[in-house]
């Protein structure tokens, strides 16, 4: 039994990419737009959402997530104009690789607002207008159940070198999303969590390190809506790489620690 309703295909669904202009967010806008779907898709800059969506048939809302009660101005608008989602991929996310020695709290600060302190911000949003028509939706047609999907990474399954607050903020995100599912279920909302591995974006691009098993956002975009099609709570991918990760939740510190360290690059003074 899928945990979750299945979602076969994108058509007929009113969706809001949060995180649309760029990267796996841009792929998934992509993809819902040809597969039918009523497409909103955010991001900070309104000149980045028109070039990335010319197209007259999406709409495009700026917002800056971690503005407290942005999500919920633009989920009032939407309804307002009978645009309601009824799908949601919050995939908004920030990621700056550093080692320790160099973290900076305000850095901190602004990686667990946009990846984990916003999130709250949007689930409020998304409650305030689902939950008074959840049971009505659910009742009428299996297939119109809500649905949110939270994009995390594996770098919240265990607290990785050079990401001390994206892994936190990423473990924040799969336990809030494990919560939501419990909770939202029986009320006619359904809850997904995405783990991906390395995917090549910008995010990527300013990791000087090897990465292993890096897809592209348009196998990034087709994994996750083929864990949606599955009815997956959480969907992890690529396998190859994500299976090793999940194995690392399993070893005992000693073990986890010695590798995690070895991972790391070389100090500065002796890589010269
Ligand atoms: N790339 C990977 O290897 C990888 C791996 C695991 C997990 N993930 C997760 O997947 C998600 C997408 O990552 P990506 O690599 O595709 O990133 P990306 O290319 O940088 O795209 C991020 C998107 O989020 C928007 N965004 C960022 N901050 C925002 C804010 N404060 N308010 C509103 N929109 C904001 C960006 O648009 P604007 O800049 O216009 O605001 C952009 O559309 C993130 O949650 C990331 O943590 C990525």
């Amino acid at each position: 039994m899928p945990l979750n309703q299945p979602i076969p295909s994108l058509s007929g669904r009113t969706v809001w990419v949060v995180g649309g202009s760029t990267g796996i967010g841009k792929a998934l806008a992509d993809a819902a737009l040809l597969q039918g779907a009523r497409l909103v898709v955010s991001g900070r800059q309104s000149q980045s959402l028109a070039e990335a969506f010319p197209s007259d048939r999406v709409r495009q809302e700026v917002i800056d997530i971690t503005e407290q009660g942005a999500a919920q101005r633009v989920m009032d608008a939407l309804a307002a104009d009978g645009w309601l989602p009824d799908l949601v991929f919050w995939v908004a996310g920030d990621y700056k690789p550093q080692p320790i020695a160099e973290f900076r709290v305000e850095d901190a600060r602004r990686v667990l607002e946009t990846n984990l302190l916003a999130c709250y911000d949007g689930l409020r949003a998304l409650l305030n207008h689902w939950l008074p028509a959840a049971p009505a939706r659910a009742a009428s047609a299996a297939q119109s159940r809500f649905h949110i999907c939270w994009f995390s990474s594996v770098a919240g399954y265990r607290g990785l070198p050079l990401a001390l607050s994206y892994s936190a903020s990423k473990a924040g995100l799969n336990a809030m999303a494990e919560t939501c599912f419990v909770e939202l279920k029986p009320k006619g909302i359904d809850v997904s969590l995405v783990c991906p591995g390395f995917v090549k974006t910008r995010l990527t691009d300013g990791n000087d390190f090897k990465m292993p098993a890096l897809i592209s956002i348009e196998e990034a975009a087709q994994q996750t809506l083929r864990g949606l099609a599955k009815g997956e709570f959480e969907i992890h991918y690529p396998r190859r790489f994500t299976w090793f990760m999940k194995f690392l939740r399993i070893l005992p510190h000693r073990l986890f620690f010695s590798m995690a360290r070895r991972s790391l690059p070389p100090p500065k003074e002796q890589a010269k």
